[in-house]
């Protein structure tokens, strides 16, 4: 047995260490500190005592693929920041009732308002990869997945790894006839919505590009040299910059489920989406990786959806990490809220159970920030709840 001493040390050392993991000191941007003890799953009691354990198992350049932003990440930032600016208002005396938080999001029943955000690359911070997020998103009361079109596995493959709603994200090639196949099969396979995403169109990733230049030598040994090579130098994408409006009428007859418009941060643009025959409008940043500088995601979702008119519904993400970020945005319009990064830390940090707990502190937080406000019903959340201290 160790000396009391050095055990009480080590303990001392391992709770500074964990402490400082934890929101009140920092978030996404700052878990890097003493990792000398990774603490159990069951130990960890918000979303963001997740993300320090995914930094704590990940080589770093897998880790900064989830955490960046473009550019100097203002707008990374800002995606939290604007939840600050949101208060809610306290409601006294409620209806008494538990709250009521089951939905149907384009005809997906889903217990709570949330879904898990297409993210890419899932074995990077897992073997398992895409089939453990579903599994683990699946046991944390069912709540739909949106399968990244740049999946480390394809979606047929992750399809019959559970039995929750999946749905699929499309990133357009440019001639409109090569992504029938694509749609097809996944339509085949069981995607109950298609996902169009239209931004990200020139991103520069600084760490991603400082990660190369410090790591290239052992990261040539790991993957033979090919991994996330940039074809110039800069990485401009040429890929994405030929996006058009008329795309939408194009695609239309080759989903027959639900489209839905991704990376939406205008009035202008929801509206042009609806006259182009999209079924719904998802107001998103990209989590900050698209354009820095851009607004953060919440600041003009109230805008969005007031020019929308309740036609369609506004899913919305980018930044979200708390129960109590899902009911701002619920408040300020959005129908349902997707997380990306939530499920990234989860799967890194424990796998299928990691995943399902993130999901589910979220989901109770939720519940829990409504019955604190008094409102027992999703009907019920609606702008009242809320004041506004945006810039
Ligand atoms: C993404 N995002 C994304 N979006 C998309 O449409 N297709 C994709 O393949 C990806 N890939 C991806 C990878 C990683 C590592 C991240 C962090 C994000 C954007 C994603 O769907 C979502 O918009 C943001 O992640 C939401 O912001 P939060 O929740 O991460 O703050
Ligand atoms: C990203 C791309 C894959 O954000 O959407 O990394």
């Amino acid at each position: 047995m160790r000396n009391w001493t050095a055990g009480r040390r080590q303990a001392i050392r391992a709770m500074a260490g964990f402490v400082a993991g934890s929101p009140l000191f920092g978030w996404q941007q700052d878990p890097f500190r003493d990792h000398s003890r990774v603490p159990k799953l069951e130990e960890l009691l918000t979303g963001l005592d997740f993300e320090p354990v995914a930094y704590a198992k990940l080589p770093r350049w897998a880790y900064d693929y989830t955490a960046y932003g473009e550019g100097s990440e203002f707008t990374l930032r800002r995606n939290r920041q604007a939840f600050d600016w949101v208060r809610l208002v306290p409601g006294a005396a409620g209806s008494g009732q538990e709250p009521q938080t089951a939905t149907t999001i384009l005809g997906t029943p889903a217990a709570f308002p949330i879904l898990v955000s297409p993210t890419a690359a899932h074995m990077q911070l897992h073997p398992d990869g895409e089939p453990a997020t579903y599994q683990g998103a699946t046991a944390a009361s069912q709540t739909p997945m949106i399968v990244s079109n740049v999946a480390s596995v394809p979606f047929e493959k992750i399809a019959p790894a559970a039995k929750g709603p999946l749905w699929f994200q499309l990133y357009p090639r440019q001639d409109v006839e090569s992504n029938r196949e694509l749609l097809d099969r996944v339509q085949a396979a069981g995607a109950r919505a298609v996902v169009v995403t239209v931004d990200q169109q020139a991103s520069v990733y600084e760490r991603a590009l400082h990660d190369r230049n410090l790591e290239a030598a052992s990261l040539r040994r790991l993957t033979g040299g090919t991994r996330g090579a940039p074809r110039n130098p800069y990485r401009v994408p040429e890929g994405r910059l030929w996006y058009e409006w008329k795309l939408f009428d194009q695609l239309r007859p080759m989903i027959k489920v639900p489209m839905v418009a991704k990376g939406i941060l205008t009035p202008e643009d929801a509206l042009l989406c609806l006259e182009h025959g999209v079924d719904a409008i998802y107001v998103s940043n990209h989590g900050g990786r698209s354009l820095d500088y851009g607004p953060s995601s919440l600041e003009v979702l109230p805008e969005i959806v007031d020019a929308v008119r309740g036609r369609v519904p506004v899913l919305f993400d980018s930044g979200v990490r708390r129960g109590s970020d899902v009911l701002k945005a619920l408040a300020l319009g959005a129908s349902a809220v997707c997380l990306g990064r939530i499920p990234r830390w989860g799967l890194a940090a424990y796998g299928v159970p990691g995943v399902q707990k993130i999901l589910e502190i979220v989901q109770t937080e939720f519940k829990q920030a409504m019955a604190a406000t008094g409102r027992s019903t999703l009907a019920s959340i609606d702008r009242s709840l809320v004041r506004t201290d945006f810039p």
